[in-house]
């Protein structure tokens, strides 16, 4: 397997902590790049679902490496909770996970803030998950933002904070009219958060680049999705970091060098949570019925998730900007009971035909799609783990994606379990 990156191709949400958990079996280290807490990554063992935010999904894979990188905000609280979850349901993380002395916090004004100037936006929001993303990344350049290494030194700890409640508590208090947030309460909090983490946190670029000159299989595991990149998503409807493949790099201080394989996860579908443009999404009634198929509910904050037919544009676009070696096709089986189902190969837009993703909002949310319109099997596909035994009309689909994407299929998940994954030939 060496070193794969496996990112999102549409709005998040495609199912990356299922692949993530099967392709974690062969690997030495799994680590996240971007993204905070923003992220839920839904993985299904037997009969148990475990959601994870911040920990990467490879943590279930007993004695693999899980490394947070250097480009993750960090809650602490989320993850102390999500370490407390997880050791409930007998996931071992001691020793298991390290913590970039380079990531930056998310601290209790960055969710407040978050919340507040989304409500703000009114008609204009974004629908954040106000996990206080965008909040830390603008502190983060900003040059003010407090990172885990400042943490762990109490005196730097307290000056930052300072500096940084002094700011915030004006916003809070003179601009949004809320409660000041209380320094001694925040230092006594985080007391408490740093005894349980500090023996995480590490230096992972020296960590991670070690293991791969060992020969160590390293796996990347994205968050979010390609459409929701700060750079080349739906611009401002978007997360505040890069959830592309580049973002490996940065996020975790990699040469782009030791990168050699890129997987991009894609729905036969396309869902997203929150505002912004979606040229496919179905009609109310039709999208009510797929949700409830699909179970598409947010695993982060439960909101019902916006669904639409697949969007070639969308995905052609994430080949791209991802240099994406293969796919991974997952929820095959939503689409089971559907007699005829439609792809969009590309937008009509005054009177023209735009073949990629527009970047002006404006076109974005006029453009029509123009559809194909394949035949559904109509038939349950949950239990099949050999690609031949698909009906012939699941595989015409999967073969029309192919082309249209110009991209090889090389996983298909036909169900949220492990074993409902069938691996084609030439995988890894
Ligand atoms: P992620 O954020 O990309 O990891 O995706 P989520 O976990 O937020 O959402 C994917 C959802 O679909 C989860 O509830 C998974 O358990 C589920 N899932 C993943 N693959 C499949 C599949 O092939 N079929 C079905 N029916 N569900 C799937
Ligand atoms: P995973 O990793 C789907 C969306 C939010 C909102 C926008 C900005 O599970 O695929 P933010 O809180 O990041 O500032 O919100 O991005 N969003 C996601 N949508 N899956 C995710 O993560 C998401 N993380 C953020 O709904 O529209
Ligand atoms: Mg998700």
């Amino acid at each position: 397997m060496s070193n794969l990156v496996v990112v999102g191709t549409q709005w998040g949400d495609e199912g990356k902590g299922k692949i993530i958990d099967i392709l974690a079996e062969r690997a030495d280290i799994i680590a996240r790049f971007q993204g905070g807490a923003n992220a839920g990554h839904t993985v299904v063992v037997g009969e148990e679902e475990f959601v994870f935010h911040l920990i990467p999904s490879g943590i279930l894979r007993a004695g693999k490496q899980c490394v947070i990188g250097n480009g993750v905000v960090i809650d602490l609280k989320a993850l102390i909770e999500e370490m407390d979850y997880l050791k409930g349901k007998g996931v071992k993380i001691e020793g298991n996970l390290f913590i970039s002395e380079n990531a930056h916090l998310t601290m209790p004004y960055h969710k407040i803030l978050d919340q507040i100037m989304d409500k703000r936006r009114g008609k204009g929001k974004l629908g954040t998950t106000g996990r206080g993303i965008g909040t830390t990344y603008s502190d983060k350049s900003a040059r003010v933002g407090i990172r885990m290494i400042d943490l762990l030194n109490k005196e730097t700890f307290q000056q930052k904070l300072e500096i940084n409640l002094e700011e915030k508590n004006y916003l809070l208090e003179k601009f949004y009219n809320r409660e000041r947030i209380s320094k001694e309460g925040i230092l006594e909090e985080y007391l408490l958060y740093t005894e349980k983490i500090k023996d995480c946190v590490t230096n992972t670029s020296a960590l991670i680049n070690q293991a791969i000159d060992e020969g160590k299989n390293v796996l990347f595991e994205g968050a979010q999705g390609t459409l929701l990149d700060i750079d080349f998503g739906t611009y401002p409807y978007v997360t505040a970091s890069n959830p592309i493949a580049g973002a490996v790099c940065t996020g975790l201080g990699i040469g782009p060098t030791k990168i050699e394989s890129v997987m991009g996860v894609a729905k036969a579908y396309t869902t997203r949570v929150g505002e912004g443009p979606f040229p496919t999404q179905f009609s109310p009634e039709f999208e009510n019925g797929m949700r409830l198929r699909g179970k598409e509910y947010g695993a982060t904050t439960g909101r019902p998730r916006r669904c639409g037919w697949f969007d070639a544009v969308v995905v052609r676009h994430a080949v791209r900007v991802n240099g994406l070696s293969n796919l991974a096709i997952t929820k095959l089986d939503v689409l089971d009971n559907l007699e005829k189902i439609k792809i969009c190969v590309g937008y009509k837009y005054q009177g023209g035909v735009l073949e990629d993703f527009p970047a002006l909002l404006k076109v974005a949310q006029q453009c029509e799609p123009v559809y194909e319109e394949m035949e559904g099997w109509t038939d349950d596909i949950s239990h099949i783990k050999d690609y031949q035994r698909l009906p012939e009309k699941a595989k015409r689909y999967l073969e029309r994606l192919t082309e249209l994407l110009n991209t090889e299929i090389s996983l298909v998940s036909v169900g949220p379990k492990r074993e409902q994954t069938i691996i084609l030939k030439g995988l890894l």
